[in-house]
């Protein structure tokens, strides 16, 4: 094996380091491990190897006594080794860098055995292309894991190798770099499938191991097939293989782990909040509730420790009236999908507004947005806009009564704040009973449920609407079931995507799940912040609205559709969606791993699917509690972490505000851990607790 081409002086050197060493601790030695009559070593160098952008190829080992067997292994087969610290990552490969002469570097693991040399030429290309200090296409995985790589200048290297002081830093070589802000970093996109990113082919465990060695052996004797036809083995016929490892094993569990080690378990002082107080006493006189929704009043947040009131914001961050600044996982309560004051949506929204917004007839701009959500959306053959979710719900009911004759609805979720709903919760204060008898809570994944429901007022339904997806997984066939239930009953499937549209996909979850409903409503991130939502559905049940009075003043706003055109401009042609899914599987399985590791997974874990999950907080008995909840909110927005209950990210939020997330995470659940464990832990709460405003989603 020979891993040196031939360098001409003068021009880049690009080098791929592989670090090995037999010290693993959950599989010792797997770097030596056979696979189909090779170590995996063989494997990671040869398959790198074979990309063209790389002129050397070094392992870079450790000087304990162990990792002489992986140094044998490099001189027995003329590859070149550099062995150096154990701990310092960042220095062994500084320093191996150094000896080679490398201007470009690329980081290769040697736990990854079908690594693949187009991947390694993709994202190096891509490198040279932009004129970055830093690519990669793990963060977030564009590719699965395994096929991860990132490359880097050794100016770069040498910078972190000088600044980071961190453990982390220095044993996972670049999240100082990934952290830097100077630094030109850029994520290179994959030219896969969503669904095979999250696809594991890293060996950490044995069962990966065994995973890893199937796939080689329904290739004999090609130790070089390419990804493309691993991909086909996988989807086409899985039953050739083992289980796959990927819902068992958390990725970068290494990292998740360091941050833990180096978080401090000590309290935050206390947030100055002067300015948030002193204008809550005035609002509460002006101002019922002091906000203009529950959800952004004072019961969602730690009464005199969090801030009440927001002056601006910009990207993933806010600054509160106090100058107080926070990574903001509320993002507005969802709307804000590409992140405050995203320039290009603001200016598509501001050109408009200089030529005019509310006319006096309608404007081509209604037109070519409603023909655009008919191509994006399965269900969609005709548009109604309004401006808040509950336009666009109270709608669909009206439209379904109207279209059936009915009255009565069946609901599932929550859908937003007008009579036909929101009597049916507990917060029913000024909806006549006559309205709130003609609507159906039903409970999710229960199809027995929903037919009792139904079955209870044979031929009175007029509608089943639900929320399609949020955080529980649909059971195998449950949507299809709920839509034949539904018109078997002679009711209109509606689907709520309020929430799922867009987070979830552009087709939102009836394209996720491949069922379609008569109708569905849209809303929340469809502008990124400003006011629009849409009914869409079957032109036979729309065409009513000729009839019904679906009809007010603001719903035919034309600056809000021209943002709306713009979001969706940037979510089809650029890969935010996958931004939002990859640093949401990042602070999840981050969460989960951390909360392991403080002894609180029973208390405190974060649920449902990365683009949009839930936390999930509980007492010791495993009911929902929100002590539980409040100190974990208390210690996050002490450390300038903004969060409700779920993970709302958009595509501003960055990899280094990520990782500073799950630092404060770390630091936070040290701290409130002893809290959780004695009888009385609400008394570690240095204000009000949050408080429920009513739970209908599961
Ligand atoms: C699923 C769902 N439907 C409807 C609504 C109501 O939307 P809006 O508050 O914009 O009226 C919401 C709001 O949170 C929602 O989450």
């Amino acid at each position: 094996m020979d891993n040196l081409k031939p360098v001409s002086a003068g021009r880049d050197i690009t080098v791929a380091i592989i670090q090995a060493r037999m010290g693993a601790s959950r599989l010792p030695g797997k770097v030596l491990e056979v696979i189909e009559e090779q170590p995996m070593l063989w494997y990671v160098v040869e398959r790198t190897s074979l990309a063209s952008s790389i002129d050397r190829v070094i392992v870079a080992t450790t000087r304990e006594p162990a990792d002489d067997s992986v140094a044998n292994w490099c001189e027995d087969n003329r590859v070149s080794c550099y062995r150096g610290s154990e701990a310092d990552v960042l220095d062994r490969y500084y320093q191996a860098a150094k000896e080679s002469g490398a201007t470009r570097v690329i980081r290769i693991t040697a736990d990854c055995p079908l690594t693949d040399p187009a991947v390694i030429d993709q994202v190096v290309s891509e490198f040279c292309k932009v004129g970055a200090d830093y690519a990669s296409n793990s963060s977030p995985y564009s590719w699965p894991d395994g096929l991860d790589v990132e490359v880097f200048s050794f100016a770069v290297l040498e910078r972190a190798w000088q600044e980071a002081s961190r453990k982390t830093d220095r044993e996972h070589v670049t999240p100082f770099m990934r952290s830097d802000s100077s630094v030109r970093s850029i994520s290179v996109e994959g030219a896969v499938e969503p669904d095979v990113k999250d696809w594991r082919l890293t060996v950490d465990h044995p069962d990966d191991l065994a995973y890893i060695r199937a796939i080689f052996r329904q290739f004999p004797g090609r130790w070089d097939v390419p990804f493309c036809e691993v991909e086909t083995l996988i989807r086409d016929t899985p039953e050739k293989l083992p289980e796959p490892p990927g819902q068992i094993h958390v990725a970068n569990e290494g990292h998740y782990k360091s941050i833990y080690q180096e978080a401090e378990g000590e309290i935050a002082p206390r947030l100055t909040i002067e300015q948030s107080e002193a204008l809550f006493t005035r609002v509460s006189k002006v101002i019922p509730g002091g906000a203009q929704t529950f959800s952004k009043s004072h019961l969602q947040h730690i009464r005199g420790v969090s801030p009440l009131f927001l002056d601006r914001g910009e990207g993933a961050r806010v600054w509160d009236v106090d100058g107080n600044q926070y990574i903001d996982y509320i993002q507005g309560l969802l709307p804000n999908i590409l992140g405050y004051a995203h320039k290009e949506v603001n200016a598509a929204f501001t050109d408009q507004l200089a030529r005019g917004h509310s006319f006096s007839l309608p404007h081509p701009l209604e037109l070519t947005l409603a023909e655009r959500l008919c191509e994006l959306i399965p269900c969609a053959e005709m548009v109604r806009f309004g401006k808040n979710g509950s336009d666009a719900t109270a709608g669909a009911v009206r439209i379904a009564r109207a279209f059936t004759g009915r009255d009565r609805i069946a609901c599932c979720g929550y859908h937003g704040w007008q009579d036909w709903f929101i009597g049916s919760t507990t917060r029913n204060g000024g909806v006549p009973e006559a309205v709130r008898e003609l609507t159906h809570p039903f409970p999710y994944n229960d199809t027995r449920a929903l037919e009792a429901v139904l079955s209870a007022h044979a031929g009175e339904f007029a509608a089943v609407i639900m929320e399609p997806f949020n955080f529980t997984e649909p059971d195998p066939g449950y949507l299809k079931k709920v839509k034949q239930l539904a018109h078997d009953h002679g009711a209109i499937l509606v689907f709520d995507e309020i929430c799922s549209g867009f987070h979830f996909g552009l087709g939102g979850a009836q394209k996720l799940f491949g069922v379609t409903p008569d109708l569905a409503c849209f809303g929340k991130a469809m502008a990124n912040g400003f006011p629009l939502s849409a009914v869409v559905g079957r032109r036979e049940v729309m065409n009513i609205c000729e009839d019904v009075f679906f009809s007010f003043t603001f719903g035919g706003e034309v600056a809000s559709m021209a943002a709306t055109l713009k979001v969706l401009d940037i979510l089809e042609n650029t890969p935010v969606l996958d931004r939002i899914a990859g640093f949401g599987r990042q602070l999840q399985d981050g969460l989960n791993t951390l909360a392991r590791l403080a002894g609180l997974d029973d208390r405190i874990a974060c649920t449902g699917r990365p683009s949009w999950a839930l936390l999930q907080f509980s007492d010791a008995d495993g009911n929902s509690c929100l002590t539980t909840r409040s100190l974990f909110q208390q210690e996050v927005v002490k450390r300038g972490i903004l969060i409700l209950c779920t993970h709302n990210l958009s595509g501003a939020h960055t990899d280094s505000q990520i990782d500073r997330t799950l630092e404060c995470y770390a630091a936070a659940l040290k701290t409130i851990e002893p809290w959780l464990r004695e009888s009385d832990p609400c008394r570690f709460i240095e204000g009000e607790p949050v408080q429920p405003v009513f739970q209908v989603r599961s």
